[in-house]
């Protein structure tokens, strides 16, 4: 295997290295990582009773929710964009604009997201901080 020493140039020895991951979204693992998220996400929604305000809030059918929720997610860390496609100039502050989110409200849907990556993001913590601070930052900012 060749080493830089080897190497007529100083040039790093792109055949040779791991291809990287060039956006958040394949680093995740790409729609199955994101549905892993969203799935875990509702699932704590539906199930735990600390987020039952939160629940209420949404309609019966939470099946519309994983699909956008995740569609969204998969266009805003970099991969396929088509919810953005489909939804051309909707913005998720005025998506959100008709809802009465209290800062507890936001509070449910922040600790919901923090468990829901942890859980499917095991193995990258770097990933899992990052990600959650961010989408942290975002609800927080929707509670009022
Ligand atoms: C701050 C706390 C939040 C609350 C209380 C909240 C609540 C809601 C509710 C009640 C809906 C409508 C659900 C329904 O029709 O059944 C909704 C839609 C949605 N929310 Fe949130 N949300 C919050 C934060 C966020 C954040 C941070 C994101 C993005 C990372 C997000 C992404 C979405 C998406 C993609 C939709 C669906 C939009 C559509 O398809 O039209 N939400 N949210």
């Amino acid at each position: 295997m060749a080493t830089p020493s080897d190497s007529q140039t100083v040039e790093p020895q792109v055949a040779d290295a791991e291809p990287a991951a060039t956006t958040p979204f394949e680093r995740l693992g790409g729609h199955p990582a994101i549905a892993a998220i969203v799935n875990r996400f509702y699932d704590l929604m539906e199930g735990d009773p600390a987020y039952a305000g939160l629940r209420a809030m949404h309609a019966p059918d939470l099946n519309p929710m994983r699909q956008s929720l995740a569609g969204f997610l998969a266009g805003w860390s970099g991969g396929p964009r088509d919810w953005f496609e489909a939804n051309p100039g909707r913005c998720m502050m005025s998506v959100h604009k008709p809802f009465d989110i209290t800062h507890e409200l936001a509070g449910q849907w922040v600790d919901a997201m923090t468990r829901a990556i942890a859980d499917a993001v095991p193995n990258d913590p770097q990933m899992r901080d990052a990600m959650t601070a961010v989408l942290e930052q975002m609800a927080r900012g929707m509670g009022r």
